[in-house]
């Protein structure tokens, strides 16, 4: 990591996501919106975090969220106004807060405007060619021009009705068919976004979060892949039919996603933000396999930042963690760029509900924070909150709604906070909640978490701001893996600082050989006598040597 003199915020921040709907209402539609995230930035500043990110809340059908975007550039009635989103920046800014939006450059809504206009045109004409329509094979047509899947279950092809009423070309959505595949060799394209990012930034934010990054380019779009149902089970993280080794050759080559051409495009994005002032930054969400190929999106002219996906899939165990930890490192290192962390997203199970316990949940919490490089927070995370349990008639995943229900989906880690134990909808809106709140919600309510000292949401105020004092920025990414027992996480950085974290069902005992302070613990029950650690089970401990 740099030294103090060159230091950027985003190398070391702490950065909460807000996925808008499901944060706080202000106008009692049961919908989350961006006066709600307004009001409620001097909470998110309580909690120590150095930046918020927002997915999207642009103009959209939302049949995906708002992932599918019908017009980047303008706000959703739903979410409120671009006068809001400006707002929003400005206060942010005020409390000393970075503003990150998301965008989303693999595919448009069926709704956006390009794609009307391609539905209308002929085939080969330019509306389409932003696009990937083709003709299909087969007799008449009537088979998808190749056999890929779509990420939410069924073909990645849907054919279109001609402007002559009859069945014509096929167009190209690895996701819902209301999200069409962008065609990236079109320079249409580019200019867009580029007009888009442009957009955002004069108007103040401070970075942004790039959807699907590694799906850009799509130079194989001719190849059949050899097992496509079995490609989509080892994309989804709890596919248990396959083994292991199945799973890793079938992540290795997936013909439509980190093709080498979307590092060209990440070049052109990168001279656009370079041309503004105040550190400004690209986050990219890349699932790909073998993660030492994310290190190719950050090489210097690239991006500045990519998630790495080790916390939400790792399994509490100490040789797990390890091997993640110490791979991360050494794979970015390479290319000079910090790592990310993080145990939650709006796309996978919450932790609490993944491992089961909320008492792994705060010892691995622990863990993430004590990391080198910046750290993502899920809304709700901080609440030990687990996913919501959901009636089919409320759920609106397309991925539950294209595999009508095989795949549960995505909707219980987005149910809505609880603000305020005895309100209507735990104080989230005065509506209807567009996606029902567990009773159980209440218990982790933030007016209830905020006068329990032990709670999970005082464990992590406490975290994030040892983790200023102690490994704030300037601080060097070099761990000391001391030996220790069998089970036990056990590491030291620069300044005295030791992390000892128990993954057993015992406690345990670890004779560090020197003295030291215990400056946090995941769950009580820790103790030092000499130069000997009891550590408790499933908990993880801070010290200051
Ligand atoms: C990303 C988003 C996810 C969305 C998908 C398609 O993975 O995080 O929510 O469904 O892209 O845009």
């Amino acid at each position: 990591m740099p030294n103090l003199s060159q230091a950027k915020w985003w190398q070391d921040a702490v950065i909460y996501q807000v996925y808008p709907r499901s944060f706080r209402d202000s106008n009692g539609d049961g919908i989350g919106d961006i006066q709600g995230v307004i009001q409620s930035l001097p909470y998110l500043a309580s909690l120590g975090v150095d930046a918020v990110w927002l997915s999207p809340f642009y103009k959209t059908p939302n049949k995906d969220g708002g992932y599918d975007v019908e017009d980047p550039r303008d706000v959703d009635p739903m979410f409120g106004t671009l006068g809001d989103a400006e707002r929003l920046i400005s206060a942010a800014h005020g409390l000393d807060l970075k503003v990150v939006f998301d965008v989303v450059p693999n595919h448009f809504s069926s709704e956006h405007k390009w794609f009307k206009e391609a539905l209308r045109s002929a085939p080969g004409s330019k509306e389409r060619s932003r696009f990937h329509f083709y003709d299909g094979k087969g007799v008449d047509g009537n088979v998808p021009p190749n056999n890929w899947n779509s990420l939410f279950n069924g073909p990645a092809w849907t054919r279109v009705i001609e402007q002559n009423g009859e069945l014509g070309q096929w167009y190209l959505h690895l996701f819902d068919s209301s999200q069409p595949d962008l065609n990236w060799e079109n320079p249409e394209v580019l200019e867009d976004f580029k007009t888009t990012l442009r957009f955002w930034l004069d108007r103040g934010v401070d970075g942004f979060r790039i959807d699907v990054a590694h799906g850009l380019a799509k130079e194989d779009i001719h190849i059949d892949h050899r097992n496509p149902d079995a490609l989509i089970r080892a994309l989804r993280v709890e596919s248990s039919d396959l083994t292991k080794e199945e799973r890793i050759s079938l992540l290795t080559d997936i013909p439509f996603f980190d093709r080498d051409g979307v590092h060209e495009i990440y070049s052109e994005w990168r001279k656009v933000i370079d041309e503004y002032s105040g550190d400004r930054m690209f986050v990219a969400e890349a699932y790909i396999y073998p993660t030492s190929r994310l290190a190719r999106y950050v090489r210097p002219g690239e991006l500045h930042q990519v998630f790495n996906f080790d916390f939400l899939l790792i399994e509490w165990s100490a040789s797990a963690i390890q091997e993640a930890i110490t791979r991360v490192l050494s794979e970015l290192e390479e290319a000079g760029a910090p790592p990310t962390w993080a145990l939650d997203n709006h796309d996978s199970p919450r932790v609490v509900s993944r491992l089961k316990s909320e008492k792994k949940a705060r010892a691995l919490a622990m863990v993430a924070h004590a990391l080198p490089g910046s750290l993502y927070i899920y809304q709700g995370e901080e609440l030990g909150l687990p996913d919501g349990e959901i009636a089919p008639e409320f759920r609106q995943d397309p991925a539950f709604i294209r595999s009508a229900g095989k795949d549960l989906g995505r909707d219980g880690a987005r149910v809505p906070l609880p603000w305020e134990a005895d309100e209507k909808n735990f104080g989230f809106s005065t509506g209807t909640s567009w996606l029902p709140q567990d009773p159980s919600y209440k218990n982790y309510s933030i007016d209830l978490e905020e006068a329990d000292h032990a709670s999970f949401l005082n464990l992590y105020k406490t975290s994030l701001a040892l983790r200023k004092k102690h490994l704030g920025l300037g601080g060097d990414s070099v761990l000391e893996w001391p030996d220790s027992p069998e089970g036990v996480v056990y590491f030291k950085r620069s300044g005295g600082f030791i992390l000892l974290a128990n993954t057993t069902a015992e406690s345990l005992e670890v004779n560090i050989r020197f003295a030291a302070t215990i400056i946090l613990q995941s769950a009580e029950g820790a103790s030092i006598t000499g130069s000997i650690v009891r550590i408790p089970a499933d908990t993880t401990l801070w010290l200051q040597q």
